[in-house]
């Protein structure tokens, strides 16, 4: 499989490869790729809305997410679209839906239709988070866990979690969903959550994707934030995002 890194700290572009057309063994080399950069970009795909649904289930079983419907022929299939700047919920650090006690493992997302300037997406590497804090804040944080909300859905998870295929630890707070410290109040919680999120998203930990028609880019939310960027008003972009259902954090 051809692949170049992205960026210094995350991310892989896959070339001359149709995941459609996914085998056994390229399957695992994808997976493998992915356990390794996080997060893979495949251009000029030629898939169908059963491919997509055809390959989350190779990662495991789908996840299907507690408030929005899916699109009609599949409802495993997520419809993302401009809610408007002030509706959206995706311009923010998030990993998807860790509100749920078995929060999502993998997200395919694929451009469906996109708006003729900008939408891109970012995302950040939280094992290199992680590593970057000072072994004593290490100390200091590894006992916590978070309680993470939304959708009337509530779990708390440990701050930093390890990964089940790599064995690495990553920090595991967001934006879009972590409230407060597990035991502390929200006010308690906010300057070491802030200091958290803002150590995850640092820009050299982070890439950067502009989504080309036929993109579809898959990510491991276990060791990934990701943010999409809302600077394309009230023109049209559609995404389909397929979701697989993860393990509880640990
Ligand atoms: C998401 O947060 O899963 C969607 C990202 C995007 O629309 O770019």
């Amino acid at each position: 499989m051809k692949f170049n890194r992205l960026t210094g700290n995350i991310g892989a572009e896959v070339f001359d490869f149709q995941l459609c057309e996914i085998s056994d063994s390229s399957f695992s080399e994808v997976a493998e790729l992915l356990w390794e950069h996080q997060v893979l970009v495949f251009r000029r795909q030629e898939m169908t809305a059963s491919d997509h649904v055809a390959l989350g289930r190779r990662f495991g079983e789908l996840h299907w997410h507690p408030n929005f419907p899916g699109i009609d022929e599949h409802p495993e299939v997520l419809a993302i679209s401009n809610w408007g700047k002030d509706k959206t919920i995706t311009e923010v650090w998030h990993s998807d839906v860790s509100c749920d006690d078995e929060p999502p493992s993998v997200s395919i997302l694929r451009a469906i239709h996109l708006p003729s300037y900008g939408g891109d997406t970012m995302w950040s590497n939280q094992y290199a988070a992680w590593d970057s804090l000072s072994e004593s804040m290490q100390r200091m944080i590894a006992p916590l866990r978070a309680v993470h909300e939304n959708y009337d859905i509530r779990s708390s998870h440990p701050v930093a979690r390890t990964h089940p295929e790599t064995g690495r630890k990553a920090l595991y707070v967001n934006d879009g969903f972590t409230r407060h410290f597990e035991g502390m109040s929200v006010a308690e919680s906010r300057p070491l959550l802030r200091y958290l999120v803002d150590v995850g998203s640092s820009l050299d930990l982070t890439m950067r994707h502009s989504w080309q028609p036929g993109d579809v880019v898959m990510w491991d939310n276990r060791c990934v934030m990701h943010f999409a960027i809302h600077d394309y008003g009230d023109a049209q972009r559609d995404m389909h995002r397929v979701t697989v259902r993860g393990e509880k954090p640990v």
